[in-house]
């Protein structure tokens, strides 16, 4: 027994939530709530609030239903996408960048997962992802939107969609930066929800004696998260119109493509509700999604839920038919996210199950138990889920070297390593590509390295007058410009 007893307030609190666990069978969830202190209960007891404990249960017991479930074979057909230069690439670029000019664009960076793969101790955002000044993910996305607000002359506002578990921490990040020169008030971060995982016997679990175990509830919750925490209405406020969606984990995103953007409104090739970028896939093996058609829907079919003879299957010329891999990029409206998460659509996205390794606290033994071997499910969202919901949905080619260095693995592929790779090639192209010479040996190796801020240049032509730029680099040169 506690030694404090509980005031009348906790109890009152305590039977109402035992009624509702009662109701869902989980009430195991309380069993050791006597032997709690009474910050200790009210701590669980908001948690358990917080939540909505029912919600969630109506959740997992649904998502059998809710599940995706691969459609038949016949009926899946490669997605089709615009190529990486349209022959109207620079009318494109103007109508894109007259929008951000405008003040009708926002950045939105989700940046809610666990990271666990990358098993580093902190936000994924802080993270030192540039390969020579070891610059962190969220100071590259902040010299990028510097740079565009330089070039648009006006502030572009900046969203992030942190999770419960790093909100605290990001913020703290942000502010011991000092908001990496950005405004502080241009800048709006919240939190995405959360879904309990659950043993396989269905039963939640105890991450702590105060805590429920829960998981962010994936990348898709941004939708609903946009509109939770009031995101949606103050960019409707402020005039936004386009979001430019991407993941905390590629330093070598565009946070702001006029390109795309331009693409994205064209209404010949879009709805401009929801559009993607794509790049070939090296190998039916790679980890990435895969663009693709169903009933005439563009829509994103996961690696790991893609039938394995489309995964393989190629064309006469022996490249893979299902070869657009999606690289997590998009631009949404605002007004779409508005319709898709408003009222019944709320819950609309279909929910994807994972196993996991979950730390589950044992009251009875009064330990944490950290299992070797997954214990229990996730449930998340993919937000490439709202791209069927889209009237019209374009796929944008764009190149690896550009656009994509993923940081997921902590060695290996998609690591900082490959990162690094990846970041000082493109490097090495744009200064090639501005009329510089790149020192490279003859099989095309590159013999120096160079790191290019956003603030230096934002794509290649920025570096043809640079002043950055040395007149020669040496072979072993590792410069930051
Ligand atoms: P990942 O699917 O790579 O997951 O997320 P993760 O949580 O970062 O890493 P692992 O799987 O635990 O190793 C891709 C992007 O989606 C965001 C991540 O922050 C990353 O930017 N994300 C993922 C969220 O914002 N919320 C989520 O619930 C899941």
């Amino acid at each position: 027994m506690s030694d404090t007893p509980f005031s009348a307030e906790i109890m009152e609190r305590l039977a109402e939530t035992r009624r509702v666990l009662e109701s869902i069978d989980q009430a195991h969830l309380l069993d050791h709530a006597e032997d709690c202190s009474a910050e200790s209960i009210e701590a669980l007891l908001d948690h358990c609030e917080e939540i909505d404990l029912a919600a969630a249960h109506r959740i997992m017991r649904d998502a059998a239903e809710t599940e995706f479930k691969a459609p038949p074979l016949d009926s899946i057909r490669p997605a089709a996408s615009i190529p990486r230069h349209p022959e109207d690439e620079d009318a494109l670029r103007e109508i894109g960048q007259k929008l951000i000019d405008e003040g009708k664009v926002a950045a939105f960076t989700v940046a809610g997962g666990q990271g666990t793969r990358l098993g580093w101790n902190g936000p994924k955002g802080s993270f030192p992802a540039a390969p020579l000044t070891g610059k962190p993910l969220f100071r590259l996305f902040a010299e990028q939107i510097l740079a565009a607000n330089r070039r648009a002359e006006r502030r572009i506002p900046w969203y992030i969609m942190t999770s419960p578990i790093n909100d605290a921490e990001t913020r703290a990040f942000f502010r011991d930066n000092n908001y990496f020169g950005l405004e502080r008030t241009d800048i709006f971060m919240f939190p995405q929800g959360v879904l309990p995982s659950y043993d396989d016997d269905g039963r939640f679990m105890l991450a702590s004696p105060e805590m429920i175990a829960v998981n962010p509830d994936g990348h898709g919750g941004s939708l609903r998260a946009l509109r939770k925490s009031g995101a949606v209405e103050h960019m409707k406020s402020r005039g936004i119109e386009q979001i430019s969606y991407f993941q905390v984990d590629n330093p070598s995103v565009r946070a702001l493509d006029p390109l795309f953007l331009g693409l994205h409104l064209d209404p010949e090739r879009s709805s401009g509700e929801m559009s993607s970028k794509m790049i070939p896939k090296t190998s039916p093996e790679e980890k990435v999604g895969v663009f693709c058609s169903i009933d005439d829907r563009t829509c994103v079919i996961e690696y790991s839920d893609l039938p394995e003879e489309l995964a393989q299957a190629t064309d006469d010329t022996g490249k893979l038919r299902f070869i657009a891999g999606s690289i997590a990029i998009h631009a949404l409206s605002v007004d779409f996210v508005d319709r898709i998460t408003d009222g019944h659509n709320a819950q609309g996205l279909p929910l994807h199950k994972a196993r996991k390794k979950v730390p589950r606290y044992l009251p009875d033994e009064g330990r944490t138990d950290s299992p070797e071997t997954p214990n229990a499910t996730k449930l998340e969202m993919f937000i490439f889920d709202a791209i069927p919901l889209a009237g019209r949905s374009l796929v944008y080619e764009t190149d690896r070297v550009e656009e994509f260095a993923p940081i997921k693995n902590s060695e290996g592929v998609d690591s900082p390593g490959s990162s690094h790779e990846l970041q000082f090639e493109r490097a090495a192209r744009w200064i090639e590509s501005s009329g510089h010479e790149f020192p490279r040996d003859a099989d095309g190796r590159r013999l120096a390295n160079v790191e290019i801020s956003a603030l230096t240049a934002m794509d290649p032509a920025d570096l043809k007058s640079s002043p950055e730029v040395p007149d020669t680099i040496s072979p072993g040169d590792q410069l930051a410009i």
